[in-house]
Parts: C-alpha cells; structure tokens; sequence
C-alpha cells in the first residue's frame, strides 16, 4: 500500500496542524453553540475524528451519504441520499464536514438539500480543496488546503475504497491506475 505512494502531499504532522488551524476558526465562529455535524461519507470520517476532539462546543454526530446525478443527464442537479441524517435539523446549526471539494456539485446540492430542512445555518469544514475543478457555485466557511488537480488518497481519502487507511495523504504513482 504504501509502495503505490509517489510522493506524500501531507504528513501526519501537517494534517494536524491544519486540523488545529480549522477547529480555532470553528470554535472562534461557534463559541458556545450546539452543533450538529454532518458527517459526509465515507471520505472525512478520519478528519471528522481528529476535528470534532478539537472543539469546544457540544457536538452531536450524524451521517449523511450523498452522490449528485452527472452533469450532462436530465437529472442533473438533483442529488441521491444513500444514506440520510437521523436527526432532525430543524432550528439547528449544522456543520457539513467533507474530505475534498472537487467540482463542488455534491456540496452545493447538500448544503440546499440541508438548508431546506429549516436548519438555522448550514455550514462547511472541508480539509481540502481544488479550486481548479470548481463547477457549482458553492460556499465552503473552512479550507483546509487548496490543491492543484491531483488525485491523492489516504487518510480517510480512496481510489476505489482503497488507501482509506494511510495515515498521510499522498499522490498515487502513474502505473497504480494502470
Ligand atoms: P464533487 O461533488 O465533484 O465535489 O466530489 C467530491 C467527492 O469526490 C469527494 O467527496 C471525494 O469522495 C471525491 N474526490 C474528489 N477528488 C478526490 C481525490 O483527489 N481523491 C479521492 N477522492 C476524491
Ligand atoms: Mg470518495
């Protein structure tokens, strides 16, 4: 597994920081409020650990899994739950916590989807971003790091749920999609 790594974008020491960087704005935003984090699977459930023992405030844990149709398709713009919150957010503050935004269209259909509810704030915390391969216009609150289009894995990131795993997040060699 970890031979397949060609180089490693973030160690275990900088995902901490970065982790650290993200709940001081969290906790500085929230202060004493409740929240609810929606966990989105399956990706953030390891960033979801390590952030949410950073926070101050009381935090309850739901998940949510969500794909969105393709662009291209009539249904486009619609999303599909596979999985769906077990609470109800109605009045609540919620925070969506996501690994990696990439063309934006999941979030931007959740963050509505979510919002719709009667949330009283609906929220992102993603670890990273690619700003290049933005697509839906979607607001994220709290960046990890913004990075260029390279598809890496590892820490709770996969290549067809592998490499979840790795305690870093890294770029796969060429020859691993061979
Ligand atoms: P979006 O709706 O196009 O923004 O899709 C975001 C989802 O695509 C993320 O939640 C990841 O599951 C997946 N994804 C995007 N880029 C990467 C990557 O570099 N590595 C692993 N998964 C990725
Ligand atoms: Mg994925």
């Amino acid at each position: 597994m970890h031979s397949d790594i060609k180089e490693i974008m973030f160690s275990e020491k900088q995902l901490s920081d970065i982790t650290d960087r993200i709940a001081e704005q969290i906790n500085r935003d929230y202060g004493s409020s409740d929240i609810i984090a929606a966990v989105v699977l399956k990706g953030s459930l390891i960033f979801t650990a390590d952030l949410i023992r950073r926070l101050n405030m009381c935090v309850r844990l739901d998940f949510i899994q969500a794909s969105s149709y393709g662009a291209g398709t009539q249904s486009s713009g619609v999303i599909r739950i596979k999985k769906d919150l077990e609470n109800d957010i109605a009045g609540k503050h919620v925070l969506i916590i996501e690994d990696i935004v990439d063309s934006g269209r999941t979030l931007a259909l959740l963050k509505k989807n979510l919002k719709d509810r009667g949330a009283a704030s609906v929220r992102i915390a993603a670890l990273l971003s690619k700003p290049s391969r933005r697509v839906a216009d979607v607001e994220v609150e709290y960046i990890g790091e913004e990075i260029p289009d390279e598809f890496v894995v590892g820490y709770g990131l996969d290549l067809a749920e592998r490499y979840r795993n790795l305690p870093y997040i890294g770029i796969l060699k060429p020859e691993v999609y061979l």
